[in-house]
Formats: structure tokens, sequence, C-alpha cells
């Protein structure tokens, strides 16, 4: 994949307290909310910590740096994907052929700036400038910039917002602080639509040849990324200053590494099958996509 040259999910923010801002504020309803204290949102269970030998044998400080770790950059990601969402929405306003489909992604964009209101105040180090935290975001700006309609409401709307679904809702079970859990709801709440009318569009147009194939592209990257961020490894090696294959090994074997793995491909085989599309799911077999 070539790497791209720009991210939107990196597009400046103004100085605090200038008119555009207010005024922003205003429209949306939110308040400049101070961020909230530095606070645990998911615990160790979350990560399946707890069943490590290595984690267990850690100082309490430095288990919390672990989890702490997790943590944050699951709202970073959070907070990109929601960026991405507005320009998404702005790309496909400017595609869409009905006045209809128009409205619903202007509707689209304006719900992912909410969504990024609502996490905001969570994030652990403030607005976070790192892109590179997990694969999924260069895979974003790369659909962003080369996709076309068909091929971004199959992966984005039907695959990654269907994934988003599954993943927002274990998020807001799991998680500690009743103000975030709640915020997971509300945008939980909107991603149903926006999953839904995804799935409403790719039943109405059939994808030619060059579609077809520039999704198999495009989805094969998206599930390479979800499969090899492994972050709960990268949390940990980081804490004890790097791991030797053997403690990797057996800390992937404890916190059940492979049966996450399995679930994670399960859920995306199915939400590729549930597009109809058989020839993308086939041939993503066949080039050993969904292995690990
Ligand atoms: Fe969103
Ligand atoms: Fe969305």
């Amino acid at each position: 994949m070539e790497k791209p040259q720009e991210h939107s999910m990196l597009c400046p923010n103004l100085e605090p307290n200038n008119s555009i801002s207010n005024l922003l504020n205003k429209l949306t309803k939110s308040s400049n909310t101070s961020p909230y204290a530095k606070q645990v949102y998911w615990d160790a269970n979350r990560y399946n910590l707890q069943k490590s030998n290595l984690f267990n044998s850690l100082s309490d400080e430095k288990q919390l740096e672990v989890v702490l770790r997790l943590n944050k950059w699951s709202l970073e990601l959070i907070y990109f994907i929601e960026k991405f969402g507005l320009n998404y929405g702005a790309k496909m306003t400017l595609n869409a052929e009905s006045e209809e489909e128009k409205s619903l992604y202007s509707l689209f964009s304006a719900d992912e700036v909410n969504h990024r209101i609502l996490i905001e105040p969570f994030l652990i180090d403030g607005k976070p400038k790192d892109i590179t935290i997990h694969p999924l975001l260069d895979a974003l700006a790369v659909c962003l910039r080369e996709g076309s309609k068909e091929t971004m409401t199959f992966t984005i709307q039907v695959i990654l917002e269907g994934f988003g679904l599954m993943h927002y809702t274990h998020l807001k079970d799991s998680c500690a602080n009743k103000d975030l859990a709640q915020a997971f709801h509300l945008i939980l709440k909107d991603e149903v639509n926006h999953h839904g009318m995804g799935v409403a569009l790719t039943k109405k147009s059939m994808l030619n040849k060059k579609q077809t194939s520039e999704v198999t592209e495009m989805t094969s990257l998206f599930v390479r990324s979800l499969i090899d961020a492994g972050w709960v490894l990268k949390s940990i090696s980081e804490t004890c200053g790097g791991l030797t294959k053997d403690q990797a090994d057996q800390f992937k074997k404890e916190t059940l590494w492979a049966e996450s793995q399995t679930f994670k491909i399960n859920k995306m085989s199915q939400l590729i099958r549930k597009t109809g599309s058989n020839e993308v799911f086939e041939t993503l077999t066949k080039n050993g996509v969904f292995s690990f």
C-alpha cells in the first residue's frame, strides 16, 4: 500500500475561544467541556490481561501504565475515525446522484461531527497528532483518496461501520465511566443508521468488474489492518522495554490472542457476505487475507 500523502484526520484546530469555535460550540450545543481527569475507562479484564502471568508480575504502577495506554489508544482511534467520517460524508455528498442521497450524506457528516465532540472530553492526553497508532488510519486515508462511491459504500459503511457497531457496543458495555458509556450509546444510535444506509445502497447497485476488484483490494487493506494491530502485546511490550519471542508467544496464548483474532475474522467475513458479493469473499479467502 502506498503511504497516504496527507490525512484529512490531521486537519489543524483553531486556537481556543475564537469566533468560529464559539459558533460551532453553540450550533452543536457543546460547551467546550473541560477534559475528564486521567482515569481508567476499561480495566485489565477487557483485554484479558488478568490471565497473563507476565502482567500479574508487574507492579501496580506498571499495570496501570499498560491499561491506560490501551485506553488512550482506543479513544484516539475513535477520535480519528469520527474525523474521517466527516470527510467521508463530504466526498459522498459530492458524488451522490439524488437529492435524497446528498441530504442523507450531509446529515451523516453532521452526525460524525457530533460523535467527535462527544468523545473529545475523554481523550487521555488531549487531541492526538500521531496517526501511526493504528494501521487502519492509513487504510482509511487511501480509501478516501482513491475509492469510488460504490467501493466506499461497500467497504466503509457496510463492512467497517458494521464492525464498528460491534466494537462500540463492547466498549459501551465494558466501560467503567457512565458518561462515556452514555456517549457511546448516543453514537451507536446514529451508527446503526449509517450502516443501514450502506446496506440499502449496496443492495441497490451491482458492482462491475473494476469495482469488484477495487472493493477486494480495499477490503483486504481493512481486514489486514484490523488483524495486524496487536495493541495489547504492543502496550505491555512498551512498558517492559521489549519482550523475547517466548515471552510474546506465552503472553498471546494467555490473553487468548488467537481466539480474539478468530472472532474478529468471523465478524468481518459475516459482514462481507452480507453484501451478497461472494466473489469478494472468495478472492480474499484465496489470497490468505483472513489468515494470521
Ligand atoms: Fe461516527
Ligand atoms: Fe458513522
